[in-house]
């Protein structure tokens, strides 16, 4: 299948392009596009022929739901089949942004979509040319991240071309993801509110609207024995193709330990690389130091981090070693994805 590569500015959004993308989607295409958090993978929400082209072309497994998203709140009624009033709360506050919440679903979505739930994800993002696309494609995209499953989520449309050229019907070029890590999911079809994978939307910013909010307990946890409440998130996903080690500990002693494995790793023939922060980048040596800002500047490092994950793959680095953040507001959500990108492999030191 050719793809066609089109490139829209979210600041002059040509009409043209975003029917002609739309059209695909009511056709049965596929599409990928632009959002705030992410690349996603686009297809017809309500055509269990798009879902199942979706996991196709992702090479997902079909057990794993794709989020819903709209583009303006009345759409949800058709959906989702009793809206609750925390969802009417957080949409308020949260709404259109990075903010999926989960609920009951209706009989309009296939259960192709949801992976055989009885639930639905929903999110509406705020990236304008994703909104377009949405209302020009019927109302109802589901969109999974754009990457092959197993890769890290694309932050850029060189990224999305390199996993999905030839798979799908087009892709939508609009620069860089501002935020750069996925969504937060919120689950609202229980008896209390429980956060499912955290992101930009931060526990306390969710609690400052519904109170008390629990939190999975596996997913920081490498050794779980339940099965996390997201499907998605049992795969190890946003995984670079090298090995990574987080080291945890005094700025001084992380930077010695992390250089001596370093040699160690360069001694045996192996390209190295180090995910540093501005404070410390100058005093590594390794094939490859990547900082992803100044430690203080959390949303710089969310923003950052995939690239370089994917940056490694490009240069084959083969071990890589990664400081540890702090897990406070939106550290909770980069230190979630570290850990899954090194298989939770942490040293304390
Ligand atoms: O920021 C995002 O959310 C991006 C952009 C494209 O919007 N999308 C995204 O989708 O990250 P995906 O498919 O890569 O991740 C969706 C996660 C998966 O872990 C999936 O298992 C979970 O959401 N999920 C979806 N529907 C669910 C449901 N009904 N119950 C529990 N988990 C669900
Ligand atoms: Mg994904």
């Amino acid at each position: 299948m050719d793809t066609e590569i089109i490139r829209i500015f979210e600041e002059n959004i040509d009409a043209g392009l975003i029917k002609k993308a739309g059209d695909i989607i009511k056709q049965g295409g596929l599409v990928a596009f632009p959002t705030e958090t992410v690349y996603g993978l686009g297809g017809d929400a309500l055509n269990p022929d798009s879902s199942r082209k979706i996991y196709a072309a992702k090479g997902r497994p079909s057990d794993n739901p794709l989020i819903v998203h709209i583009s303006k709140w009345e759409d949800i009624d058709l959906i989702v089949a009793n809206v609750p009033e925390a969802a009417r709360k957080l949409a308020k506050a949260f709404w259109p942004g990075p903010l999926t919440m989960i609920m009951k679903k209706s009989d309009a979505v296939p259960g192709e979509t949801t992976g055989g739930l009885d639930t639905v994800a929903v999110r509406m993002p705020v990236h304008k040319t994703a909104l377009a696309f949405i209302e020009a494609a019927g109302g109802y995209v589901a969109a999974p991240s754009a990457n092959i499953s197993g890769r890290p989520s694309p932050t850029s449309a060189k990224y999305v071309i390199e996993d999905m050229k030839d798979r799908i019907d087009m892709i939508i070029d609009g620069g860089d993801a501002g935020i750069g890590l996925e969504s937060t999911i919120v689950d609202l079809s229980g008896e209390r509110p429980m956060i499912l994978r955290p992101g930009f939307i931060t526990k306390e910013m969710l609690e400052e609207e519904l109170g008390l909010v629990d939190t999975d307990p596996t997913i920081f946890a490498g050794d779980s024995k339940e099965p996390p409440k997201a499907p998605g998130m049992k795969y190890k996903h946003y995984a670079p193709k090298g090995m990574l080690t987080i080291v945890n500990g005094p700025e001084e002693e992380v930077v010695e330990y992390i250089n001596v494995k370093l040699k160690e790793a360069s001694f045996s023939g192996k390209k190295t690389g180090v995910i540093a922060t501005d404070e410390t980048a100058d005093r590594y040596e390794a094939d490859s130091i990547k900082t992803v800002g100044s430690r203080q500047d959390e949303s710089m490092i969310a923003h950052r981090l995939y690239t370089i994950l994917r940056e490694f793959d490009d240069e084959g680095i083969e071990i890589m070693y990664s400081e540890c953040f702090d897990t406070g507001g939106l550290g909770q959500a980069i230190m979630n994805r570290l850990l899954k990108a090194a298989g939770h492999q942490l040293i304390n030191i």
